[in-house]
């Protein structure tokens, strides 16, 4: 007995699996010679397929990892108390099931014993129906306790399990939010998503109902063998043989078995990071014309993955029957056998036909949990492969930690150093050069450069979301190395090239860089700002509804939200890195007021690209190729006739609007040191 419905690991295996199967196939090859792609070379087996299992570094598979299990018991641990009640309660659980063939044995024995009349005194009809009424009586009493313990054990393990699922997702998330921006850029958006839900929610039946299963199948099989023993032990020995069949059996099923869950979770992993992609790029697949390419593409992972589940559909399809057949000889040897034996009266014969039905039931209960053990096998597989990769995340160790002796940053006045800073996202190919310059408190640094030459690197570091691999960056005196993170970014407010807002409305946005702020303290910073109108003209107001990356605002909408919300923070150094985007006039006057609002009196890093942000830095950083090639203020930077002096003649020719002789004469009278 069972208490959970019994499952294939995998569902996709299942009957519905082999049209889909077809059809995919069709479509794919289609959609392949489309592409020009060989669906062999698509498909496993292959070098490829080798490569894409190892596809992010993820450790290749090993069957049953007993240190991987250790590691999983550790979540398991704190509800043990619950697992322990409920394994007990499954014990008691075998122990009444085992005496159902009992009672059908009495009944048996009883009537077969009143019909040949060998009962005496000879009872009456009635009371006879009587005697097997109360053996039924009996065996009911004995099925409903089973029936309420199931139920029991059924809320006592999901409870558990569930406690389970919960711990380790909240693990999972809470590593993911420390890990560096360096996983985030290398690992697919797709692959942690499916980390978290799949891959969690495949440990959940070994979570629930794994203790219990393997307890009480083992129990199951060991008391039913010794009651076969007990009840006929000439049938025991007829049928014993049969064991090391399932041995063997049971061996080369979980070898193929592990190979093939592996891969099967391989291939529904790359389905759904390609299906992710895809939907977080839909404008961009939507402006190329991509769908039909995509879904080429898409099918033939598709068409992988149901290969897959078809040959893990065919290794069971070959188990299950074999198992089913020894299950269906060892009912044939005893009933055949002992047939034999109550005919040739070796058996007495009172308890003859009896204990033969007992041995054919006890050989039930001994042969059920072994299929049992089959499809927990299957679930154990796929348990360990999600689990494997679980930890291979959890044991990810974040690129920029604090130091195990971090101390917080005390306020501060907003002093930075770079300081001969050498820095690559991949350590061999540096993308910033010795670079090293100072910003004194309340000073404005503008980072100007071509694409590419380093800028938001720069800005990146000083949020200290990379680690420099020479070269220090210090805030006031320290090295944000030796600092604990929130404390440094508790001072310090960006507003990056790709804005983000959450889902939410844009007061929660807003508030988002200052939880305990009031909704006036948001309205006043917006005011103070100068954003107020702007977010007020928005459908609702601070109560509009934005989309996940803020899909429904517009770009100079989504910045002038972003302002708010660093000014609201009120950091002693902020960073901005502008993109390229053109708004309107209006919106450019508003964001450009709002933008000198919250410069003022903080130590600022501006990559933009407005010329009077520029002009009116206290020093610019031309970078090149990661260099930085010249430093100045805008003034002297245009006499030196360098590369500022160019990219500021790009600038006039390309933005004529801007940059007409008004606005020049204005910037030279703002700053007197101007020539
Ligand atoms: N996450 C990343 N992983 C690896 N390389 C990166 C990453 N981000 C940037 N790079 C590389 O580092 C170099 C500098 O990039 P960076 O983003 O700092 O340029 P940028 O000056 O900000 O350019 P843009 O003006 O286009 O924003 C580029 O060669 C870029 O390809
Ligand atoms: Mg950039």
């Amino acid at each position: 007995m069972n208490p959970r419905p019994d499952r294939t690991a995998d569902t996709a295996a299942g009957a519905g699996a082999r049209p889909a199967g077809r059809h995919a196939g069709h479509v794919a090859s289609r959609a392949a010679r489309r592409m020009g792609l060989s669906l062999r070379t698509l498909l496993r087996p292959g070098p490829r397929q080798t490569e894409l299992i190892t596809e992010d570094g993820e450790q290749s598979y090993r069957p049953i990892n007993l240190k991987l299990i250790r590691r999983l018991m550790q979540f398991l641990k704190p509800y043990r108390h619950r697992y322990a009640l409920g394994v007990i309660v499954g014990m008691v659980m075998v122990l009444l099931d085992l005496q159902s063939p009992r009672f059908i044995g009495w009944i048996v024995n009883y009537t077969t014993n009143y019909v040949s009349g060998q009962i005496s005194p000879a009872p009456s009809q009635q009371q006879a129906m009587m005697k097997v009424a109360g053996i039924v009586g009996l065996w009911a009493c004995l099925l409903a306790t089973t029936l309420l313990l199931e139920r029991w054990i059924i809320l006592i393990m999901t409870n558990a399990g569930e406690r389970v699922q919960f711990d380790i997702r909240r693990a999972l998330f809470a590593h993911l939010q420390r890990l560096s921006m360096s996983f985030y850029d290398k690992t697919k958006f797709g692959r942690i998503i499916s980390r978290c839900t799949s891959d969690v929610n495949s440990l959940r039946e070994v979570n629930v109902w794994g203790i219990h299963t393997v307890v009480q199948n083992t129990l199951m099989i060991c008391f039913a063998a010794g009651m076969l023993l007990a009840t006929q032990w000439r049938l025991f020995l007829a049928v014993a043989w049969l064991s090391p069949v399932l041995f063997v059996l049971n061996r080369a099923y979980r070898r193929k078995a592990a190979v093939m869950h592996q891969r099967v979770r391989e291939g529904y992993t790359r389905v759904s990071t390609n299906l992710a992609e895809n939907i977080t790029g839909v404008r961009v697949v939507t402006a190329f014309d991509r769908q039909s390419w995509n879904l080429g593409v898409f099918n033939v992972l598709q068409y992988n993955n149901t290969e897959n589940n078809l040959r893990a559909a065919r290794v069971n399809g070959v188990y299950l029957p074999l198992l089913g057949f020894v299950g269906f000889c060892g009912r044939a040897i005893i009933l055949l056998y002992g047939g034999y034996l109550v005919a040739s009266g070796q058996i007495d014969r009172t308890v003859g036909v009896g204990s033969v039905v007992m041995a054919f039931l006890y050989w039930d209960r001994f042969m059920g949990p072994t299929l049992n053990f089959g499809n927990f096998y299957n679930q154990l597989m796929a348990a360990m492969a999600g689990g494997e990769r679980i930890m291979a995340l959890l044991d990810l160790k974040p690129e920029v930690a604090d130091v195990p002796d971090a101390a917080p940053l005390p306020p501060i006045n907003g002093h930075v150093r770079f300081e001969h800073v050498t820095f690559g996202y991949d350590p061999n190919r540096p993308v910033l050069h010795d670079v090293d310059f100072e910003a004194q408190p309340g000073q404005m640094i503008a980072l100007v450069g071509a694409t590419g030459s380093g800028k938001s690197s720069i800005v990146s570091l000083i949020a200290r979301f990379y680690q420099p691999q020479q070269g220090r960056v210090l805030v006031d005196g320290h090295d944000i190395r030796y600092v604990t993170g929130d404390s440094l970014h508790r001072q310090m407010g960006l507003v990056l090239q790709t804005n983000y807002l959450f889902t939410g409305t844009v007061m929660e946005n807003i508030r988002y860089a200052r939880p305990e702020a009031t909704e006036d303290q948001v309205i006043g910073a917006a005011k103070a700002l100068g954003t107020y109108d702007a977010i007020m003209s928005m459908q609702d107001g601070f109560n509009t509804q934005v989309g996940e990356r803020g899909a429904n605002v517009s770009i100079g909408q989504r910045q002038l939200i972003c302002f708010t919300r660093a000014f609201l923070a009120d950091p002693r150094i902020f960073m901005l890195d502008e993109a390229t985007s053109s708004v309107d006039t209006t919106t450019e006057q508003i964001i450009q007021r709002s933008l000198e609002k919250l410069l003022e009196g903080r130590t600022t890093f501006v990559v933009a690209h407005r010329l009077s942000t520029i002009q009116r830095a206290d020093c610019i950083l031309v970078i090149d190729n990661g260099r930085i090639i010249e430093r100045g203020t805008h003034w002297t930077l245009l006499e030196q006739d360098g590369k500022y002096a160019r990219l500021y003649e790009q600038f006039l020719m390309h933005k004529p609007d801007i940059a007409h002789a008004s606005e020049i004469v204005a910037s030279r009278q703002a700053f007197p040191g101007a020539p």
